[in-house]
């Protein structure tokens, strides 16, 4: 949709900006930027799990052709290992404190020991096998039953930013007067990301300094994390990423070889690029860990929950206590009076673990999802009707109302698009031929997370009347560039056709790193009100010109529209920007705007909500799961384009489907490697897997979490998904299966036709 534009831009489904540049090859992703004089850096990974590295031989790789091998006693010493997200959400993201190659210790598989160097990525590729390795090997642990007897309750988790035990309330008074429990725990397999582009950084430096090329999720967050790993300032490193193919968490830290690719670069004197195999980002960019989650659910005769509590239990590294935030939206959704959350940790010979999409809340809900309908069977209540019931009114946390809910919208919208009736709740009820059918439910929440920082945008119209805007923010697949076009077109009153957008470059003014599903409010709060400053400006030029026929005018009474400005009450009364400029001999007319984050404290509960309903057939005999439909309604308050957050909860939704039946990261114990790190062996969705998905929003409005109100949509649309599904293999046979990825063999466990 391009052609004819009128009214608002915001929420209107403009094709993405950069669609033709992707799909005819224009766009050129990080490992493909032409470089003169480039040198191709390939990392040879440990094939132990744990210990040391004994003796490292380079001969045979030199001898192939290598131009230089760097190991732990060559490469420089890394000058100092960056906080996390010193400043809330913003500065250097370091995925973890451990950077490898500084010593000779080996923590988990796939550790890079070397970096092969050479004049063609093949070269390198074929030298990097012939990096003769010795270790002295220890056990490796890579499941979370081998150190279950290792448990140990950490202060934080998540980069020291979340308390691992808080509470509210009396949990042990309100289970010990409970109507009804359920006690249930549910195990969660490793996930790894795998966005369709692997993760790449190439370095080109000019003096002391350095412009990197880095498929990233912050431009800025990479620029400060090199910089601090190497020691100089982040005025000395410039990063750009014009094209990024997909991030979902697995591009939001920077991850060793985002420091790597520099720093050999500055001892080689030449351009390097590093490009991670697909096998080598299962080793390379953090995963969601390994898992296990107990909800104890109480509630009275009424069915209102009157107690949760969620422990988890989780795998993280041998360095860093990170989970991912499972206990947040579940025990915040609903009116829990009494609330005990707990993270509990074994430490694992893994990379830390880091965000995956829906970071925390996907595995949290569907642990919370599920133990819901289980409630809902021992009290024979509609599962529909017992969310309902039991949603927050206030945010149950703080006691402050929700910023903006949408919750029962949602929930009433998207029963009534699946068809939900709530008259049959027994399993095993409905056939279609060999086929068990059922149905399944499940909420969608996550937090609206503010950056602690303010944020930035450059807006410059040019004499003829088109306008530019900047920031240094990127887009890996959301489409955010094209929805500040349509927020700078509204804000100033220019045309679609006229707004260009510059995205991917830290030259440009500084936006955190895209996590959390902040980037679509952040930046779009920093671009409108870049854009209304600059409106300011021109409205301020042409009243005090005495050739304008606006001269002498109310401020106030004059607004943007149609590339003019024009008087409010009769907007006949108008002139162009571009004769406003012209006529004062100015080329342009440009500000950079800065938004401030509401603060943190702010007396309001935070949350996008929505609902997910999923309609599946079971093979009676052979166990086989089949999601025959979603139905999903959401709420993330503003829409910015219609197609493109279709699109964003289109993708989400089908991961809850990959997250409940295939995806699962099998770690083989005798070496701690990941025995299906391809795509042939770990399991995604293909098209003949994807359903029918139907996809509604309700729009509300948000005037407290930035100017637009938009709180965020990316990590919405997996929540709930998989739980839904679960719900309804469940309702199909009968079958409680507590095991995710639910797979066929967990149903094969004992016959299910009667
Ligand atoms: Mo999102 S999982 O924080 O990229």
């Amino acid at each position: 949709m391009t052609a004819t534009v009128s009214g608002p831009l915001v929420g209107q489904g403009f094709d993405r900006l950069d669609g033709r540049a992707k799909v005819t090859g224009a766009a050129h992703y990080t490992a493909e930027i032409p470089l003169p004089g480039v040198a191709h850096a390939v990392i040879v990974g440990a094939r132990i799990g744990s210990g040391a590295v004994r003796s490292i031989d380079t001969r045979r790789a030199m001898a192939a052709g290598a131009v230089a091998v760097f190991t732990h006693e060559n490469l420089p010493r890394v000058a100092a290992v960056p906080p996390v997200f010193p400043s809330g959400f913003g500065g250097p993201a370091p995925g973890q404190t451990f950077f490898p190659m500084q010593d000779t210790a080996i923590h988990y598989f796939g550790q890079p020991i070397a970096v092969v160097v050479a004049d063609t990525f093949e070269a390198a590729q074929q030298a990097a096998e012939l990096v003769d390795a010795h270790y002295d090997e220890r056990p490796a642990l890579v499941r979370l039953d081998d150190g279950r007897d290792r448990q140990y309750q950490p202060d934080t988790v998540f980069c020291g930013l979340v308390p691992a035990v808080q509470s509210r309330g009396d949990v042990a008074a309100a289970a010990a007067g409970a109507a009804h429990t359920v006690d249930a725990t549910y195990h969660f397999a490793a996930n790894h990301h795998n966005p369709i582009e692997c993760s790449a950084t190439a370095a080109v430096w000019d003096g002391d300094t350095v412009t990197v090329y880095d498929a990233t999720q912050g431009v800025s967050a990479t620029q400060a994390t090199i910089a601090a790993y190497l020691g100089i300032s982040p005025s000395n490193v410039r990063v750009i990423a014009h094209y990024v193919g997909g991030g979902f968490g697995a591009k939001a830290m920077m991850w060793p070889h985002v420091t790597l690719a520099p720093m050999i670069a500055r001892e080689l004197g030449r351009p390097v690029k590093l490009v991670l195999t697909r096998e080598q980002m299962f080793y390379g960019t953090g995963l969601r860990e390994e898992q296990e989650q107990r909800i104890t659910l109480v509630c009275d005769n009424e069915g209102m929950f009157t107690g949760l509590r969620h422990h988890k239990l989780s795998v993280t590294s041998p360095f860093d206590e990170w989970a991912e935030l499972s206990l947040g939206v579940a025990g915040q959704a609903y009116g829990i009076p009494n609330w005990e959350g707990r993270y509990r940790l074994v430490r694992g010979n893994t990379m830390t673990p880091t965000f995956m999409r829906g970071p925390g809340e996907t595995s949290g809900m569907v642990a919370m999802e599920c133990a819901i309908d289980e409630l809902a069977d021992a009290i024979e209540i509609d599962p529909v009707e017992l969310r309902l019931r039991n949603h927050a009114a206030l945010d149950p946390e703080s006691g402050h109302p929700w910023s903006s809910d949408g919750y029962a919208e949602c929930l009433h919208l998207a029963a009534e698009r699946f068809g939900w009736s709530a008259s049959d709740r027994r399993a095993r009820m409905r056939r279609d031929g060999d086929w068990l059918i059922g149905w399944g439910v499940a909420t969608a929440g996550y937090p609206v997370f503010l950056p602690g920082q303010p944020q930035r945008a450059h807006a410059r119209l040019l004499a003829d009347g088109s306008l530019i805007v900047q920031a240094g923010t990127q887009d890996f697949g959301t489409g955010v560039a094209t929805t500040m076009a349509q927020v700078a077109g509204d804000a100033l009153g220019v045309p679609w056709a006229r707004v260009r957008v510059d995205i991917g470059d830290t030259d440009y003014p500084n936006i955190a790193a895209a996590v959390g599903s902040m980037g679509a409010g952040m930046i779009s709060a920093a671009v409108h009100t870049a854009c209304i400053e600059l409106l300011a400006q021109l409205i301020a030029l042409a009243v005090a010109d005495a050739e304008s026929v606006l001269h002498g005018l109310p401020a106030h009474a004059i607004e943007g529209g149609g590339g003019m400005l024009r008087l409010k009450s009769d907007p006949s009364v108008a002139e162009a920007y571009s004769d406003l400029l012209s006529r004062n001999h100015l080329t342009d007319v440009e500000t950079i705007g800065t938004w401030h984050p509401p603060a943190q404290d702010l007396p309001y509960g935070r949350m996008s909500f929505g609902a997910q309903f999923a309609e599946v057939a079971v093979d009676a005999d052979l166990g086989l799961v089949r999601v025959r439909r979603m139905v999903g309604a959401f709420a993330p308050g503003r829409v910015l384009n219609a197609k493109l957050a279709r699109s964003q909860v289109l993708g989400g939704m089908n991961w809850g489907l990959s997250q409940a039946l295939m995806e699962a990261s099998l770690p083989d114990t005798r070496d701690g490697r990941w025995a299906n790190s391809s795509l042939l062996e770990y399991l995604l969705p293909v098209n003949a897997d994807a359903p029918e998905v139907d996809i509604s929003f309700v729009e509300v409005a948000d005037p407290v979490v930035n100017p637009l109100g938009v709180k965020g949509l990316g990590e919405l649309g997996m929540v709930g998904a998989a739980a839904a599904i679960v719900n309804a293999v469940r309702h199909a046979t009968g079958r409680t299966i507590r095991e995710i990825p639910l797979r066929i063999e967990h149903l094969l466990t004992e016959p299910m036709t009667p």
